[in-house]
């Protein structure tokens, strides 16, 4: 007899795209050519100077265990990009390493919710979050939005799911995945003023920070001294396998985060530790990629509209386009999936991101090259007109 299986994990959703990665990966072995508008990753490596200080430390270093928090320097260097970027001090007692943003989550919401808290979040939104929380035995309150309050969420939303039943915290992503919209900094100070005021805890993702073509980011640590701040290497750092990311934590939650972490993990990998610190140098070839990235958007923004998908959602950040295709199906698993056998382009169905409504969109992501958007359009093209 095999043991139990947990019903926690049996609440957890499959991650869709990577159904779609991989059957992009069974056309590709078949022979065929696809372009990647399925995946949510810069299509670059590391920045060189992160790459330099890896070498250098794998000669010097023995690699060991480090502080279960973070390596000093690093913290003391992330600390340094909140004065540089958004002319903020932050302790570096409060920045805590992570193994991505992905483990930042874990230890954010076991610190800040007990099993049965409600936690609001938008949909569409990225699909972990809810995921995380349902393993967690938390519960995720969807606040339906839509492109009128750029997908993001709002102070009356919050209150009506706040009267239903009280919410213990709130998970804002600006810019989003999927949508690259974003709140501006009037928003998000109501919306951590609203969360403060109610004992709820803000958590702000702002994994995309870095990477923004409209409007600027405000972190949550400039207008609200209780929200806990997710970050990471991934987006515009380039780093995703590297697997390092950090929280910006309030005091009070600083010793009860240390004592999970150094249960769970022991301590970020060292290696990637070291590379994160350099990365910090890297800022012109860092931007050189967000600027490929805006003529992405901008290509895909003038081209798709010819091609019948021409209810796009402009992004002000992230490397996503939303698109409603609801006008051309009610079922964007299956057209997606008619997209790649058919014309050689994987995209996203918006059903990861959306549950409730996702059938009628799905999500472009625009990391790779421009040479790669430029055909991704034509291949769209000659599909539609068959
Ligand atoms: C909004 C958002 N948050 C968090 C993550 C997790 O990234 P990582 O664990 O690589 O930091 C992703 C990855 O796509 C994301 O899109």
């Amino acid at each position: 007899m095999a043991g139990k299986i947990s019903r926690r994990s049996e609440a957890v959703d499959p991650f869709i795209v990577m159904d779609v990665m991989a059957a992009a990966a069974a056309k590709e072995a078949a022979g065929g050519t696809v372009i990647h508008l399925e995946v949510g990753q810069p299509s670059t490596p590391a920045p060189r100077a992160a790459l330099a200080a890896a070498h250098a430390a794998l000669d010097a270093d023995r690699i060991g265990y480090v502080a279960a928090l973070g390596m000093p320097a690093l913290r003391e260097r992330i600390a340094k990009h909140y004065r540089e970027t958004y002319k903020t001090e932050v302790s570096p007692e409060r920045v805590i390493v992570t193994t991505g943003s992905s483990g930042g989550f874990p230890l954010a919401f076991l610190a800040s919710f007990d099993a049965g808290d409600r936690v609001a979040l938008a949909a569409p939104g990225y699909p972990a979050y809810r995921n995380i929380l349902s393993a967690l035995h938390l519960e995720a309150v969807d606040l339906p939005t839509s492109q009128a309050d750029r997908f993001q969420p709002t102070v009356a939303a919050l209150e009506k799911a706040h009267r239903e039943k009280p919410l213990a915290g709130l998970i804002v992503a600006s810019p989003s995945n999927p949508t690259g919209t974003m709140v501006t900094r009037a928003e998000l100070a109501a919306l951590c003023q609203w969360c403060d005021a109610n004992h709820v805890r803000m958590i702000s993702d702002e994994i995309y920070h870095g990477i923004v073509y409209e409007g600027e980011t405000t972190s949550a640590v400039e207008v609200s001294d209780h929200a806990v701040v997710v970050n990471s290497f991934s987006k515009y750092f380039s780093m995703t396998g590297w697997r390092v990311g950090w929280l910006v934590v309030p005091d009070e939650l600083v010793r009860p985060i240390e004592r999970l972490t150094q249960n769970f993990f022991i301590s970020v990998p060292t290696l990637s530790q070291y590379a994160a610190l350099a990365a910090f140098d890297a800022k012109d070839e860092l931007d050189a990629h967000v600027h490929r990235y805006r003529a992405n958007r901008d290509l895909l923004m003038a081209g798709l509209p010819a091609a019948g998908l021409d209810r796009l959602t402009p992004a002000q950040g992230a490397f996503y386009i939303y698109a409603d295709v609801s006008h051309l199906t009610n079922d964007s698993r299956d057209f997606c999936q008619r997209m790649l056998a058919e014309a050689g382009v994987a995209t996203t169905p918006g059903v990861d991101f959306d549950r409730a409504r996702g059938a009628g969109t799905l999500r472009i992501s625009f990391a790779g090259s421009t040479a790669e958007m430029e055909e991704a359009v034509r291949r769209i093209k000659a599909w539609r007109k068959k």
